[in-house]
């Protein structure tokens, strides 16, 4: 493997997916983020959860299922998902294309549904991903005040109050990050719904204090109900 690449097995071992990161060209979305390692390890874990007791169970079934990864990167969580299955369509900003591109080529022995790339800016038109997917990925998305909104319009043009969005994100202390992501959790919850995925439903290893997992759901309103 070389220095670039970054790998992750399935839970059951299976695997590794492998996917080359381009640091300098690529931007913030030419690495693996860790965000993106335990988002994608969650995704195994409650896919795939079929023997914890019912009360406990957190199951998120792929199998078959469109899912819209946004701000992809590498295309490492969108390629998990289509490893279980999922009918996937990884997004992200032109300048990234390329790599995931390359990164979906590289991983076709390991899908099992099917995945795609596409160019999408949050903000803007997204006739081209509708009807709204069943689930909505996102790692690491949540970095800098010009992106709020229009990241916030895309989540409400994309969904509707079945869609499972999941965002993972790390929680960082420096700058302007805290204002950035108590900003954006003032303008999400006034059309979603959120809920926290604690530390005993993520995956044992890929997991962290520092590192959140949310579910989000669109509002009810009588136009959606
Ligand atoms: C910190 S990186 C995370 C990449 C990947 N999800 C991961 O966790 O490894 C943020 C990603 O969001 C993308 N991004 C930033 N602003 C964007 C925008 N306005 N529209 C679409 N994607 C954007 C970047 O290109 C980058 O891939």
């Amino acid at each position: 493997m070389s220095a670039f690449e970054r790998e992750l097995r399935r839970r059951d071992g299976s695997g590794p997916l492998r996917v080359a990161q381009r640091a300098a060209a690529g931007g913030p979305g030419g690495v693996v983020w860790d965000a993106a390692l335990v988002l994608a390890r969650f995704l195994d874990k409650s896919a795939a959860h079929q023997q914890a007791p019912p009360g406990r169970r957190l199951r998120l079934p792929l199998r078959r299922r469109a899912v819209l990864e946004l701000g992809a990167g590498t295309g490492l969580v969108g390629l998990m998902a289509a490893s279980l299955g999922a009918n996937v369509t990884v997004t992200d900003l032109e300048e990234v294309q390329d790599l995931l591109k390359m990164n979906i080529e590289n991983n076709q022995h390991l899908v099992t549904g099917s995945i795609q790339a596409k160019v999408l800016k949050w903000g803007e038109e997204v006739t081209d991903f509708l009807p709204a997917p069943d689930y909505i990925l996102m790692a690491d998305c949540i970095y800098y005040e010009e992106s709020l909104e229009p990241l916030i319009k895309t989540l409400k043009d994309l969904s509707h109050p079945e869609t499972h969005i999941l965002c993972c994100y790390e929680e960082r202390t420096m700058g302007k990050n805290p204002e950035v992501e108590r900003r954006y959790f003032e303008l999400l919850q006034k059309d979603f719904e959120l809920e926290k995925v604690p530390l005993d439903k993520q995956d044992e290893e890929y997991q962290s204090e520092d590192i959140l997992i949310f579910i989000i759901r669109r509002k009810r309103t009588d136009a959606t109900s």
